[in-house]
């Protein structure tokens, strides 16, 4: 029988006795020289597999137009029209607020940013290179790649505490009003890596916001739009038309794409933003290419057809998705929350679990991973330089390996993250 007593009830004799037990299953873990990642947010194989009708949706040179628009050619920079609608569809906006990407929504973040950097935005007095200071709001835990775009053009990332209903709308709405804060990061739906849904409530502050800087921009990365595994699909807010109707049509520019949907990386992405922005990005991207893969978008757009069909496919995903997930969840309730010294929320979509362990320890429990065969995220990485002021986060990404791989692994992740607790406690220096 497990004893399930809290360890902040166990005298230290007691804490002494676990740590021993806990010490010789991670010897004995470590002996079976195991090989295991739960590091990214990667789709597994059989999930590839299931979208890979996608390969021979255009099997003929027939295929290749959208009406009159031969998807082979040059032309389009906006993206093929039936594109366009689709991502109308799947954000709740309009085509003409969509323009269609590559295969990563990460680089079309990466350009908008560049190009602010370089050219500036819209509402912009000067390009930001010219700007003395440049701020970015971070809510975090967030998304490292968010981060470190930012961070490489030399903005100072300013750290937003994140609540289950979204980034700390009292101190966004504070830190606005400085002019040299310039924007925000923002994944309104699962947040990576806590998996919270923004609430309506912060969705509509985040329309009313009234910053400082003219060119204030909402980075709305909308990558798990369509991702539940667990329950039906949950409608959200399009908070570009909530902008235009608050009076500040240019205030956010929406990302998605399809790489959790059909090919990670091989996807369809896109931007959604008020015309004005998209008329302005266009004419900076038109220096940059001619247009993107329409070849790509085309079979993209006949496979997944339109929203209804992409959440119905979203559903199959959900059925390899899912017991994953309860993996991570039935080890974490049978083996760590009897103890009393960590806390994480159970997100029923997106990709990731947020766990919180004992504040400090951290990066020994997984350094204590590494040691013993199992690859996870970086402690620290979801927070603005790679620096976790609690050392307490730990992101879970349990998609990638198969069901007996991932309870191998939670086997460890538990054991490790229990031995560096106790070596927190019973030596707390
Ligand atoms: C929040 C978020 N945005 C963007 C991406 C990457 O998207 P893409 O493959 O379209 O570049 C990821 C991948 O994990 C993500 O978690």
């Amino acid at each position: 029988m497990m004893d399930v007593t809290p360890y902040s009830c166990k005298t230290k004799a007691e804490l002494a006795r676990e740590y021993e037990k806990e010490l010789a299953h991670f010897e004995a873990c470590k002996a079976k020289k195991l090989k295991l990642n739960m590091a990214r947010g990667k789709p597994a194989t059989a999930q590839l597999d299931l979208v890979s009708g996608l390969l021979t949706v255009l099997a003929d040179p027939k295929d290749c137009y959208d009406g009159a628009i031969d998807a082979r050619n040059y032309g389009e920079l906006a993206g093929l029209p039936c594109a366009r609608a689709y991502w109308a569809d799947m954000l709740a906006c309009r085509p003409e607020e969509v323009f269609v990407g590559g295969c990563s929504s990460l680089s079309l973040m990466y350009d908008v940013i560049a190009r602010a950097y370089s050219h500036g935005l819209l509402h912009s007095p000067r390009p930001w290179c010219r700007e003395e200071k440049v701020k970015f709001l971070c809510p975090s835990p967030g998304y490292d790649r968010h981060f470190t775009i930012t961070a490489s053009f030399g903005f100072e990332l300013v750290p937003v505490a994140m609540t289950p209903e979204g980034p700390d709308m009292d101190q966004v709405e504070s830190l606005v009003k400085d002019p040299s804060v310039k924007g925000i990061w923002c994944v309104p739906k699962y947040s990576n890596p806590d998996g919270f849904l923004y609430s309506d409530e912060t969705v509509r502050r985040f329309a009313k916001l009234t910053p400082a800087a003219p060119d204030f921009t909402i980075m709305w990365d909308n990558a798990y739009c369509v991702h539940e595994f667990e329950g039906e699909y949950v409608p959200f807010l399009d908070l570009i038309a909530l902008c235009r109707e608050a009076g500040r049509p240019d205030m956010v520019i929406e990302f998605a794409s399809t790489s959790k949907i059909t090919f990670a990386g091989g996807g369809m992405s896109c931007i959604a933003a008020s015309t004005d922005n998209i008329d302005y990005l266009m004419k900076l991207f038109s220096v940059q290419m001619i247009s993107y893969d329409k070849v790509n978008q085309l079979r993209h757009v006949r496979y997944l057809k339109d929203k209804a069909h992409t959440i119905a496919l979203m559903k199959r995903q959900a059925e390899i998705v899912r017991p994953k997930f309860h993996v991570v969840f039935d080890s974490l309730e049978r083996e760590i929350d009897p103890l009393g010294f960590s806390h994480w929320n159970r997100p029923t979509g997106g990709y990731f679990i947020s766990f919180y362990t004992l504040p400090g320890t951290a990066k020994r429990a997984l350094a204590l991973c590494k040691e013993a065969g199992v690859t996870m995220t970086g402690a620290g990485a979801a927070f603005p330089y790679g620096i976790d002021p609690e050392d307490s986060n730990i992101r879970i990404a349990p998609s990638l390996p198969p069901v007996k791989e991932l309870e191998e692994a939670m086997e460890v992740f538990c054991t490790c993250v229990k031995l560096a607790a106790l070596e927190k406690m019973l030596d707390p220096s």
